[in-house]
């Protein structure tokens, strides 16, 4: 956020007498959960005066904005991964938005048009257990089909939008055949049917169900943290992170996003929404609050998570990548991925 408008801004607050809505209303649909993003709200209200009205969403979004047509409320989205923000724009429900604020977002992690701006990143490592995988055994993400593997990684459901995002990146770089033969060798390694979450895969490893995981590296940093759960911080205690491609195209990120709403009825406040939530000091509360990377340069990564050290990110456009999402699911289910590897 821009000084001057900061200046205003307080200048307004003050100026007025305590009301949440002196400065009207945002209607925001959320995939991201309440105890990450309303502490972040209550500053922007509190900064800004307008009101957050906050409605959380599962699935079907897409459809339920499309049914509503005009009368559809919302006037922003959040969501947690690339995935959804391309299909809201592939379905022609976002409006492009110019703000010199979210110039600051690198150009790889914001739509071309200003359909959709990326919030954070979230890189989709590898998790191998300390001893029984030797550092540099794997590299890249084309080793997950290597046959010395056989048996031994774990995976949530090929269906799940992270793998997705994760197999449409491999389609994008190398092409939807290539792709193919390696998410073959991926399935043959499978330990067990894809199952759970991700944080499921690091119990497995624990347990001894398998040596190598795919999973986002910020759940690492909330198991090593719950207190609710101590038998997670034994989980991530086992488990090194690796990045992968760091010789070759860089680590796939997912992102997560905002995008405002064609039609939006709120579509001002929708846009300093987005502008907060870019600011210095949402980004911060992101890092530390969840453990992802700011997309806003300069703003410091969680002391845990920067022990696993830097990392290149695949440059490649995440809505170039978003592109090859269908050809990706598809293609789990063409290869029965989720019947696991025997299926
Ligand atoms: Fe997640």
């Amino acid at each position: 956020m821009r000084p001057t408008f900061m200046a205003a801004v307080f200048a307004m607050a003050a100026a007025l007498p305590v009301c949440a809505s002196a400065n009207g209303e945002v209607n925001l649909y959320s995939y991201r959960q309440g105890f990450l993003i309303e502490p972040i709200l209550a500053e922007f209200t509190k900064q800004t005066g307008i009101n957050v009205n906050l409605v959380f969403a599962k699935k079907g979004i897409v459809e339920k904005i499309k049914a509503a047509g005009a009368n559809n409320p919302a006037d922003a989205v959040l969501t947690v991964d690339i995935g959804r923000l391309d299909a809201l724009a592939q379905a022609g429900l976002l409006q492009p938005v110019t703000s010199p604020a979210l110039n600051i977002i690198p150009s790889a992690y914001r739509h071309e048009d200003g359909l959709w701006y990326g919030l954070t990143t979230r890189a989709r490592v590898v998790y191998a257990h300390k001893d029984r995988v030797p550092e540099g055994a794997i590299n890249n993400v084309a080793d997950l089909a290597d046959a010395k593997w056989r048996g031994k990684l774990c995976t949530r459901s090929g269906k799940h939008v992270y793998n997705v995002g994760l197999i449409a990146s491999v389609i994008a770089h190398h092409g939807e055949a290539e792709a193919e033969q390696w998410l073959r060798g991926v399935k043959a390694n499978l330990a067990r049917k894809p199952q759970g979450n991700d944080r499921a895969q690091a119990k497995g490893i624990y347990e001894g169900v398998c040596d190598i995981a795919i999973a986002n590296h910020y759940y690492m940093g909330k198991m090593a943290t719950n207190e609710k759960k101590p038998e997670q911080q034994e989980w991530a205690k086992v488990i090194r992170v690796t990045f992968l491609d760091q010789d070759g195209v860089g680590q796939h990120v997912n992102l997560s996003g905002a995008g405002v709403i064609k039609g939006a009825k709120n579509k001002d406040n929708a846009v300093r929404l987005i502008e907060f939530l870019a600011s210095p000091e949402a980004q911060h509360m992101y890092a530390t609050n969840n453990f992802e990377y700011p997309v806003r340069p300069g703003i410091k990564t969680d002391p845990y998570i920067e022990s696993f050290g830097s990392f290149k990110a695949d440059s490649l456009p995440l809505s170039a990548i978003a592109k090859h999402r269908k050809e990706a699911s598809k293609l789990v289910d063409k290869l029965k991925f989720n019947e696991g590897a025997d299926g």
